[in-house]
C-alpha cells in the first residue's frame, strides 16, 4: 500500500515500529563496547554498520516527510517557533549530527588496530542516537501524532501523503 492511500500519520507511526527495533538491535551491538577488545567489535561491526546505513537513508526520509509535509502543516494551524515543532525540528538536528559523529567513528577503522578511544567512541554516540531517537518517537506517538489527527483536515492529509508519495518516488 502506497502512502498517498493510507493516513500520512499511520505511515510516520509504522516507520517508528521498525525504527525501534533496529534501536534495540543497535543498543545491544554497542553495549560495553568501550572495555571491550577489538575483535569482539568486529563481531558487532557489520551489525552497526548496517543499523547507521539504515539511519543516514531510511531514518532521514522519514525526517523529511515530517519536515517537508507534517511540520508546516502543523505550523499553519499553530504558527511557528518553540512550540512542539520546534522541539521535533531541534531533537532532528541533534540527531543528524550524533549519526554523522557515529559515521566518523566507524570510519576510524581501518582494520586489527582499532582505538579504544574509537570504540568508546562508537559505543557514545550510538547510545545517545538511541536514547534520543526513542524518547523522541515517544513524543510523536503520544503527543504529537495524536494532536495532527485531531487538528488536521482531510485536505490537509492529502496534501501531507501527496508530499510522502514525492519523497519516496525522489528517493528510488
Ligand atoms: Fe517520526
Amino acid at each position: 500500500m502506497s502512502t498517498q492511500t493510507i493516513r500520512p500519520t499511520k505511515a510516520l507511526r509504522d516507520d517508528h515500529v521498525v525504527v525501534l527495533d533496529k534501536l534495540s538491535t543497535l543498543g545491544k551491538a554497542v553495549k560495553d563496547l568501550g572495555s571491550r577488545d577489538a575483535a569482539r567489535f568486529h563481531e558487532e561491526k557489520g551489525t552497526i554498520a548496517d543499523i547507521l546505513a539504515f539511519l543516514e537513508q531510511d531514518v532521514e526520509l522519514h525526517l523529511k516527510k515530517e519536515e517537508v509535509g507534517l511540520f508546516p502543516a502543523l505550523e499553519a494551524i499553530m504558527g511557528r517557533g518553540g512550540g512542539p515543532v520546534g522541539v521535533m525540528l531541534m531533537e532532528h538536528e541533534d540527531l543528524r549530527a550524533k549519526i554523522a559523529e557515529l559515521r566518523n567513528y566507524l570510519n576510524e577503522d581501518s582494520g586489527a588496530d582499532v582505538k579504544q578511544g574509537t570504540l568508546a567512541g562508537i559505543e557514545g554516540s550510538a547510545s545517545y542516537i538511541c536514547s534520543l531517537l526513542t524518547q523522541h518517537i515517544y513524543k510523536e506517538d503520544h503527543i504529537l501524532l495524536p494532536m495532527s489527527e485531531q487538528m488536521l483536515s482531510p485536505e490537509a492529509m492529502q496534501e501531507i501523503a501527496d508530499k510522502f508519495g514525492e519523497l519516496d518516488k525522489k528517493s528510488r
